[in-house]
């Protein structure tokens, strides 16, 4: 597909890109690399350490029922079927800016958003391909980078929230930066009322504020999506004093200021490099909390999946 990935962006969309909750339409669904052999073959060779494969229960508040499992026996096919039956969510992290097949689709977009919006200079992109249930979703999270999603598969209806408290508080987005906790926060169902929300297509592309929290319920058939994690100046600075702020807490002061203008935010990027150089010399990585796998997906299971039996 070398034609253009968007087809209706105008000036006000140009305007409400990355500053609002704005929606456009894409092509990407029609492309013979969203087939269900494309993406089999797909999830036959993405490789496995960027491969997430996880599961959920129903109740929107309980973020604890997510869980991580793997799928060492079955085919791209077979994985396939287990979601269209199942309730699973799967992410090929960065299968769209490593993967030689669908490289050039993610790279087609970038080209086309960058020369439809002068001054859009991304620092880098990565982009996922996820691979979800019917009836699967995804808990009330913020991301740490500017995030863009084009939906192809399926249906899902898609709930963002406002980027300030008390639906995101910056204590919560400084915690995710020192990765003391998941990108999953605490929710409550009353903040819908607060929401935009968004029933998705395939065609459908959405773009949200940075920081903006946001929850996703599929509705209908197998779906299929690409999210694209956009790193901007505007996102590292910003990500910078949350960071220096977190670092200061820790060291027992109490920043208030969460402006990513001016010296004092420039002083804490400074701060920020510090410290996570210091903690690079103190130590390895902590893993993320709840990485590990707890389930085998599994087609003769009547959950699609069975346990794995504890280490
Ligand atoms: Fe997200």
């Amino acid at each position: 597909m070398t034609e253009p990935v968007l087809i209706d962006w105008n000036e006000d969309k140009r305007a409400e890109f990355r500053r609002g909750v704005m929606t456009a339409r894409h092509r990407l669904h029609m492309a013979p690399e969203f087939t269900d052999l494309s993406l089999a073959a797909l999830l036959d060779r993405h490789p496995r350490e960027l491969t997430d494969i996880c599961t959920m229960g129903d109740d929107p508040a309980d973020r604890e029922s997510w869980r991580g499992g793997s799928a060492r026996n079955l085919t791209g096919m077979q994985l396939l079927e287990a979601v269209r039956e199942g309730k699973l969510w799967i992410n090929l992290r960065e299968a769209m800016n490593r993967d030689p097949v669908y490289k050039p689709l993610f790279d087609a977009l970038f080209t086309q958003l960058r020369r439809l919006n002068p001054g859009y200079r991304p620092v880098s992109v990565y982009g996922g391909i996820l691979i979800s249930s019917p009836r699967a979703q995804v808990f009330y999270h913020a991301d740490v980078s500017e995030t863009l999603l084009l939906h192809v598969k399926g249906k899902k209806r898609f709930r963002i929230y406002p980027p300030h408290a008390p639906w995101l508080n910056d204590r919560s987005m400084e915690n995710i930066l020192h990765k003391d906790q998941t990108e999953d926060m605490a929710f409550d169902t009353a903040w819908d009322a607060d929401a935009a929300v968004l029933d998705l297509t395939p065609g459908s592309f959405v773009s949200w504020p940075l920081h903006a929290p946001h929850r996703v319920e599929n509705l209908d058939g197998l779906n299929v999506s690409v999210t694209c994690e956009v790193v901007t100046q505007a996102s590292l600075m910003k990500n910078a004093v949350l960071h220096a702020n977190g670092a200061l807490r820790r060291l027992g002061f109490n920043p208030r200021s969460t402006d990513a203008r001016g010296v004092q935010a420039l002083a804490k990027l400074a701060f920020s490099k510090a410290w996570k150089t210091a903690m690079k010399i103190a130590g390895p990585r902590k893993p993320m909390p709840k990485s590990e796998e707890t389930f085998e997906v599994d087609l003769a299971a009547e959950t699609g999946y069975r346990d794995r039996a504890a280490a």
